[in-house]
């Protein structure tokens, strides 16, 4: 018999933990059902941007001010309202609505930014367009010496509440590793109200270019080595938070996948695999899952799950500095 590969994210039950992530894959319809052909329990639409709304708003506001002076009509309600204009984010709305009605897997809305404010009512319009939950990205870097620690946090707290507050559909919020203590942060925005943490966001870093002297962005697909980090802190926080935990960066093959698993992972997300790969490479990936499954005499997914975290692990201290200073100084290489 084939072991059970079902796992419960948020409240919402997936056939198996390999989610294709947010990238350009997921945001259009025919990638969309190439993934759920090979498989996929459910997908994760690329984000809606704080910038992307705010420019949108600014520039239909710029509009309808410029139609003000110009026709009397505009007073009289002449223009439309602005939720009705095919700008950016009604694309979005329309992606979203789109592929609620072409799969049957659940559908995950994603909205990206850092403060709270107007833009933050997308979230509700991303549920009544037909999501099934909402990801909340927030991809804040401080670059102000002045402004503490609290003070950020306290941002990200601020933001979770009134996004939890518009929306009925469950909330994960997806999150950096740059903080003081991720247990500690972790616990408050589930207090806030997250539902799931996806960790970790893999921040894009700039690179400069001798050549020209510029900043240049610089965008590199993962690979399996930046598992470590996720893996640690899932490790970590599994059985510690009472949210779900999905795991993105460095998810590329099966092993990955039941790492991840072991460490107390509710859902494994991938992007760089699939866009290297096809999203066929999801039906491979959850194959290999099942085989090890199979082959190691496990009967469920559940029965796997958080078995090498921190708090079942043999050995906690591997997870802590404990294990730090062990590998410093037992390296050997080449010179040593
Ligand atoms: C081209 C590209 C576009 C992405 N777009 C988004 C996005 O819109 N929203 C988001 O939350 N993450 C986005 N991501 C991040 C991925 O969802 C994922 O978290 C990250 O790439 C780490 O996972 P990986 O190692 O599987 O690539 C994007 C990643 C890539 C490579």
């Amino acid at each position: 018999m084939s072991a059970d590969l079902r796992t419960t994210y948020m409240g919402i039950e997936l056939a198996h933990p390999v989610v294709p992530s947010a990238s350009p894959l997921t945001g259009d319809l025919d990638t969309l059902r190439r993934l759920e052909e090979a498989g996929a329990p459910a997908v994760v639409l690329p984000s809606l941007f704080e910038e992307q709304i705010e420019h949108e708003e600014m520039e239909v506001a710029r509009l309808l001010e410029f139609g003000a002076e110009s026709f009397g009509e505009a007073t009289f309600g002449y223009f439309p309202e602005l939720d009705d204009y095919a700008t950016g984010p009604g694309t979005y709305l329309d992606l979203v609505n789109r592929a609620k009605s072409t799969l049957s897997i659940p559908v995950i809305g994603s909205i990206n930014g850092t403060s709270k404010g107007g833009w933050i009512k997308y979230g509700k319009l991303i549920e009544e367009a037909g999501a099934d939950a909402l990801e909340l990205n927030i991809y804040f870097i401080p670059t102000d010496p002045k402004m503490s620690t609290a003070k950020v946090e306290q941002q990200y707290l601020d933001l979770v509440m009134s996004v939890k507050e518009s929306i009925s559909v469950p909330l994960a919020v997806k999150i950096g590793p740059f903080f003081s203590s991720i247990p500690y942060i972790a616990h408050r925005l589930v207090e806030s109200g997250a539902d799931a943490l996806v960790i970790f966001n893999r921040f894009y870093q700039p690179d400069i270019d001798i050549d020209d002297l510029k900043v240049r962005p610089n965008l590199q697909l993962s690979s399996s080595t930046e598992l470590r980090l996720p893996l640690r802190w899932t490790a970590i926080l599994h059985g510690r938070i009472e949210a779900s935990l999905g795991v993105t960066t460095g998810v590329h093959t099966s092993e990955d996948v039941i790492k991840l698993l072991l460490a107390g992972a509710d859902a494994t997300m991938m992007a760089s695999a699939l866009l290297h790969d096809g999203p066929d490479h999801l039906r491979r990936v959850v194959s290999g899952v099942e085989q090890w499954l199979t082959d190691n005499e496990y009967q469920s997914i559940e029965q796997l799950k958080g078995s090498l975290s921190q708090a079942s692990s043999p050995d906690p201290g591997a997870f802590e500095r404990a294990n730090y200073m062990k590998t410093l100084v037992t390296y050997a290489g080449p010179f040593v």
